[in-house]
């Protein structure tokens, strides 16, 4: 499903992956490890279209993954419904003037019939328990609360990939042992999860297979 063939990138100066192979299967949970600045957070901007290797060659279900190709408008609506990716800082992320609109906002630009776009607002609205900040502007609500409402719109958008950065970071212990349920029920319905964490438990209780990247910015399977 996901290909990385000898992937290099750099920013300016600055390398941050170096010759990078990885195959995803379809239903794999990987979790990524490494120490600070490493590139964990560098890959999965990649793995999600965000920058593109300055050398090497990305794939996703067989199409490779370029600037130009993300050009094309159907293309990129379908591949950003795909993969959905939750950053590591919520704050880039979140732009509409309420929390309700933030959510729906993935499913409208999909150009879903407006009966399944409520529905689908409402489920994740209910699953983090955000009906109190539903009117509430996104920029406004505190961390936690804005890493609540981040999940949440990339859940609407139904994905079949998960990327994730840090998932439980800023969390309450509540809310954690929720969102690892719903990653669990997640991975369960034969989805993929692609998962940054420093949590142990979290990559005991989530992961089918560890990758570590390496201070020389490699990546190696554990
Ligand atoms: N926008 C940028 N411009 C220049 N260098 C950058 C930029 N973003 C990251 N880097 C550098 O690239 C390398 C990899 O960064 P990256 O954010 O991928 O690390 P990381 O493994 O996610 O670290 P952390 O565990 O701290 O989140 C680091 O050396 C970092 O300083
Ligand atoms: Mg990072």
């Amino acid at each position: 499903m996901i290909d990385l063939e000898n992937v290099c990138y750099a920013y300016e100066n600055e390398i941050a992956l170096r010759y990078v192979n990885l195959h995803i299967e379809e239903g794999e949970s990987v979790i990524i490890q490494g120490p600070n600045g490493c590139g964990k957070s560098t890959l999965i901007r990649l793995l999600n279209g965000i920058i593109f290797p300055s050398e090497g060659k990305y794939s996703y279900k067989g199409n490779e993954i370029t600037e130009k190709v993300l050009k094309n408008n159907s293309f990129a609506k379908w591949f950003h419904q795909q993969v959905g990716y939750v950053f590591q800082n919520a704050d880039t992320q979140l732009f509409c003037s309420s929390v309700e609109e933030e959510i729906a906002f993935g499913p409208v630009q999909m150009g879903l019939p407006q009966e399944v776009i409520a529905q689908r607002t409402e489920d994740c609205i209910r699953l983090f328990h955000l009906e109190k900040l539903r009117n509430r502007p996104p920029y406004h609500l505190s961390g936690g609360e804005k890493r609540k409402v981040s999940l949440a719109c990339i859940l609407s958008m139904n994905p079949e990939v998960l990327v994730l950065d840090e998932p439980l970071a800023g969390l309450d212990e509540k809310t954690q042992e929720m969102l690892i349920n719903f990653l669990k029920e997640f991975h369960k319905s034969g989805k993929t999860l692609i998962i940054i964490t420093h949590n142990k438990q979290l990559a005991k209780t989530l992961g089918t297979r560890f990758v570590y990247m390496n201070e020389e910015h490699e990546l190696v399977e554990q």
